[in-house]
């Protein structure tokens, strides 16, 4: 069985020889893999449909090295100057649709690779000098997922610009705010929109911390253990934008963390944005009617004429799964993986890559949408006359002007609210009887305390939903965030 199996090795390696560019043999391999790969090797080891969208990183990368491989003596500068001449014309021919992919050139690297052979010839074989594909495809997906994290910091602050200018123009609009989706205290429209601020101003942070550590150069790390080659890592990691190279070759090779970390804080940052998706939802309800989407961004209904869908918000309210399964999907990867590299991490772009879509078009989405939108103050404070929102308030008042401990004050302010519903009027709309047959004690002062307007006015505390507080809040936040 083993030496039928190296005859026929040993006889295709003659075959191959004689026609290096033959398609039975794969010439990248010098003829070790005797037979044509099976259809179904192909497709499951072939990553270049998917790869190829690193073509642009490849490049870079190998015109780096290249660049240093001759600076250090290991390579001729003419030999440098003609790759990088050749690389160049690839990624013309790429860029222009001219290129021609192949599976059984495997990925992205070989694709490119046998093609500047084909260019350039004998040269082409000295660039793979002191490197690996295993170092190669690490830093093409670092700078990737670099410039992607750089992308989607942009498209988060396109959002913050969206949500801030409707927040600082609804910094005085009046909205019910809720626990339990229950009627809770009244707040500004401004003010709930901040929140998202918040939120998405995390996102941001998330992806900029990660992008620290991503930022390392793993080229010259070679298969695993380093080089023997007096090659500068220093050099590439600075050409390609790189704070420094990666630590240890080892790791350098077998780790897909910034891949991880970029999928959670865009996991998290879909969250988000899916929150914000259902509140629009609910929020565009004709019942509820505190906003309307833009046309561009609703649709009708097949059958029913008057329908407006928020088919958008409800497409992003749907995507989080995506950025959580890609997670999970690489997680699950990775685990139990030995050191160092294993054909296992190939996974990792096809997973990366859908996700970031994602991310990209909720982004989009979300800040279109955001932009686009119309409030309804009036229907907003119309549903402020609903739920009682200022009993707090009532209790509050209580404690400050009866001295009641404020359970008590809890325990009254209840039984007011009993009156009140009993009478199908909000509390702030009962007489001052009615609120004295509950607690003698009460004056008509209270009334100062009850308005939706005054509970906002009130909450000035910092953080608190007060116009002025939401107004220096957006000033702060344009000023922290640079947008
Ligand atoms: N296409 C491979 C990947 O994406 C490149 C690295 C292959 N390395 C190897 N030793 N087979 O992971």
């Amino acid at each position: 069985m083993t030496r039928h199996k190296t005859a026929m090795t040993d006889q295709t390696q003659h075959n191959a020889s004689q026609n290096p560019d033959s398609a039975a043999a794969n010439s990248m391999w010098g003829g070790r893999f005797s037979e044509s790969n099976a259809a179904i090797m192909q497709a499951i080891n072939a990553s270049i449909d998917v790869d190829k969208r690193l073509y642009a990183q490849d490049i870079q990368g190998s015109m780096a090295h290249a660049r240093m491989l001759a600076k250090q003596g290991i390579i001729t500068g003419d030999d440098a100057e003609v790759i990088c001449k050749g690389l160049a014309q690839i990624k013309t021919e790429i860029q222009e649709g001219r290129f021609v992919f192949s599976q059984e050139l495997e990925d992205i690297h070989m694709n490119v690779e046998a093609r500047l052979k084909a260019i350039v010839g004998e040269p082409a074989g000295r660039l793979h000098t002191a490197r690996s594909r295993n170092d190669q495809v690490a830093t093409d997906f670092r700078l990737w997922l670099r410039d992607q994290i750089d992308y989607s910091v942009g498209q988060i602050d396109k959002l913050l610009t969206a949500l801030l200018d409707q927040a600082e123009k609804h910094a005085e609009t009046v909205m019910p705010g809720y626990t339990h989706l229950q009627p809770a205290q009244p707040v500004t429209f401004g003010h709930h929109l901040m929140a998202y601020v918040e939120m998405l101003t995390r996102d941001k942070e998330r992806l900029q911390d990660a992008r620290k550590r991503l930022n390392r150069s793993p080229l010259g790390s070679a298969a695993m253990a380093g080089t023997g080659f007096a090659i500068d890592r220093e050099a590439t990691a600075a050409a390609l934008g790189f704070d420094g190279p990666t630590r240890n070759s080892m790791d350098a090779v077998a780790d897909r963390d910034f891949a991880l970390e970029f999928l959670a804080a865009g996991a998290i940052c879909l969250i988000h944005l899916s929150r914000l998706a259902e509140e629009l939802v609910i929020w565009s309800t004709p019942s509820i009617g505190f906003v309307t989407m833009s046309d561009k961004f609703s649709t009708g209904s097949s059958i029913m004429p008057q329908k407006r869908n928020p088919d958008a918000a409800e497409l992003i309210r749907a995507k989080p799964g995506r950025l959580l399964g890609a997670f999970q999907t690489l997680a699950v990867v990775m685990k139990g993986l030995p050191m160092t590299y294993a054909k296992d991490m190939q996974e990792d772009k096809e997973i990366t890559f859908a996700a970031a879509d994602a991310l990209d078009l909720s982004l989009a989405a979300m800040a279109g949408m955001i932009e686009d939108l119309t409030a309804h103050p009036a229907a907003m404070r119309a549903a402020c006359q609903k739920g009682h929102l200022t009993a707090t308030d009532l209790a509050d008042w209580l404690v400050r002007e009866l001295g009641m401990p404020f359970r008590d004050a809890h325990h009254v302010t209840g039984r007011v609210v009993v009156v009140a519903d009993q009478k199908d009027c909000p509390i702030w709309d009962l007489e001052l009887a009615d609120l004295q047959s509950v607690e003698p004690r009460i004056t008509a002062q209270v009334f100062e305390v009850l308005s939706i307007d005054a509970s906002v006015a009130s909450r000035r505390s910092f953080g608190g939903t007060a116009p002025e507080r939401v107004k220096a809040a957006v000033a702060e936040a344009r000023a922290r965030l640079n947008v």
